[in-house]
């Protein structure tokens, strides 16, 4: 755990097959699963998250159909458009993790608009993983050197993850969070992203309090 409380990440997978499942675009998996975020977000600080980071989009989601990362660069837009007053409302801090140089115009300025005007949020930070790749997100920090320790490269890179949830029955990392998760609890559920709330967030920190966390050393009897 963090100093100031739980950090919670957030693989939000399986928006394409609960469009499929009805018959519907992908695209529209797409937009319920922003929902999704909304009511996570919300939900987040009651339950002792100070911090959240959520996969949006990795490094490996451009290989998809370009009509498919139009969409949601798009949603993506609509997101900081209609959730910056709100964060600021909510006290909800939001950054961006991940390369900001291979978003399409205006998204970079949008961003870096959102993380100025939200900087004074407490309750919640909100980390949005996009165009990220923890891989490379390691081979930078090293690239700009200075990180010669634990301690270095956790500075440069951000805080550990106390739990790492991935929704839809998928059960593998995808690239997420690869040094920050090296203790991290895994909560695997079944509801694909766009069906998951709140009821479900309480149900992952359930399971991870009941988890008995050793970071190597032998455990209090
Ligand atoms: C997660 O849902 C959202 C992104 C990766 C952008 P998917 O689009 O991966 O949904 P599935 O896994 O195909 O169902
Ligand atoms: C990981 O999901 C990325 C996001 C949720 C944004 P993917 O659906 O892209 O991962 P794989 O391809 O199933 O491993
Ligand atoms: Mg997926």
């Amino acid at each position: 755990m963090n100093q100031s409380g739980l950090h919670v990440a957030i693989i939000m997978d399986g928006n394409g097959r609960w469009a499929q499942s009805r018959n519907w675009p992908r695209a529209a998996g797409h937009r319920a699963g922003m929902e999704a975020l909304r009511r996570t977000v919300e939900a987040a600080p009651k339950l002792g998250i100070t911090t959240l980071t959520v996969y949006a989009f990795s490094s490996d989601n451009w290989k998809r159909p370009a009509g498919e990362v139009r969409a949601l660069m798009a949603l993506f837009r609509n997101y900081i458009r209609r959730e910056t007053a709100k964060c600021i409302r909510n006290g909800v801090r939001v950054s961006l993790i991940g390369r900001r140089d291979r978003l399409p115009l205006p998204l970079p300025a949008m961003v870096d608009e959102m993380e100025t005007e939200t900087r004074q949020g407490r309750m919640l930070h909100l980390r949005l993983a996009v165009d990220y790749s923890g891989r490379d997100a390691i081979l930078a920090a090293v690239r700009e050197g200075n990180v010669g320790n634990r301690e270095e490269m956790s500075a440069r890179l951000g805080p550990d993850v106390d739990l790492v949830i991935r929704t839809s029955g998928e059960q593998r990392v995808s690239d997420f969070l690869i040094w920050e998760s090296a203790y991290a609890e895994f909560h695997f559920c079944s509801p694909h992203w766009p069906d998951f709330g709140a009821a479900d967030l309480a149900l992952a920190l359930e399971d991870f309090r009941r988890r008995n966390r050793r970071f190597g050393a032998t455990t209090a009897a």
